[in-house]
């Protein structure tokens, strides 16, 4: 297919995560809605939503529109693409770094947590407004990298916890501070892209105890047991390390999630541009 390595998060057309991003859509499903609520313009005729995983952005956005709009759901892998197709999305297997589509032809992009994957996103954000006609808008949606609070009641241990996943996903993946840090660098990158009226806003996604289910299994499933349980302890004291343990083990009387002062927030950022020209 296309050249060289499609990202430096490991994404190939066979890698299947899609359990992490259902269970990502379930729990900030609700506040997802109500962004795109306000932020797609009515009048969309064809959609893209670029890098679409298991398709529930695509779906939110179809289900927005007149039935006469249609919504492409785009992404690399194939096993991402069989959950789309499922709930409903004309899904189309492609390269974010290469598009195969005609020019000049979408109203609206959307891409949620998707162009930090690849190795030069302002390529790609060029491919992406090549494709929207002129006057169109890009979106590009990114949650925040770590969770703004997790622990509010021991704001040493969440530091510390933060800044040992941070260096954990700086070895996994070989990458410096430097190149993390820039993953929420949006803004100047559609600008570079050729972007005008540039615009950022956030949303905060927060959840109390008692949670509800898609809270529990989004918090357990892909931050506990799916990023941080086993992996943290060489960036952690002893100690540090058996506390978080605990608190993340749904067996253990200390367990975080059921405790009365649990408060989760983490917030997401949706950066936006116009292809310049007549809307
Ligand atoms: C973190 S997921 C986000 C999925 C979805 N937007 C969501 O928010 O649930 C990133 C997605 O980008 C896709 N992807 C990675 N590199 C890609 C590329 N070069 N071209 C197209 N899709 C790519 C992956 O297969 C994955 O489905």
């Amino acid at each position: 297919m296309t050249r060289g390595s499609p990202g430096w998060l490991g994404d190939t057309q066979w890698r299947d995560y899609g359990r992490k991003l259902d269970l990502w859509n379930a729990f900030a499903g609700p506040e997802l809605r109500a962004l795109l609520t306000t932020l797609v313009p009515p009048t969309s005729r064809l959609v893209l939503d670029a890098g679409c995983g298991t398709g529930h952005v695509s779906r939110l956005i179809q289900d927005l529109l007149p039935q006469t709009s249609r919504v492409f759901a785009l992404d690399l892998a194939w096993p991402h693409l069989v959950s789309a197709r499922r709930r409903l999305c004309r899904t189309l297997q492609a390269d974010l770094r290469a598009l195969p589509l005609s020019p000049e032809s979408f109203d609206l992009i959307w891409s949620a947590n998707t162009l930090h994957h690849l190795p030069d996103p302002v390529e790609s954000l060029k491919e992406i407004r090549s494709a929207l006609r002129p006057g169109g808008l890009v979106a590009i949606g990114h949650g925040s990298y770590l969770p703004d609070m997790l622990f509010a009641w021991d704001s040493r241990l969440e530091r510390l916890t933060n800044e040992a996943v941070r260096a954990y996903y700086r070895d996994r993946y070989g990458r410096s501070e430097t190149e993390l840090a820039g993953i929420r660098a949006w803004t100047g990158r559609l600008r570079q892209a050729g972007f005008s009226a540039v615009t950022a806003r956030t949303i905060a996604i927060e959840r109390i105890s008692p949670l509800d289910e898609d809270a529990s299994a989004y918090i357990q499933e892909c931050l506990f047991d799916g990023t941080f349980r086993g992996r943290l302890s060489p960036y952690l004291s002893p100690e540090d390390d058996a506390e978080l343990e605990a608190l993340m083990d749904s067996q253990s009387p200390a367990w975080a999630l059921t405790r009365p002062d649990f408060h989760f927030l983490q917030t997401f950022t949706v950066t936006t541009g116009r292809k310049p020209g007549p809307a």
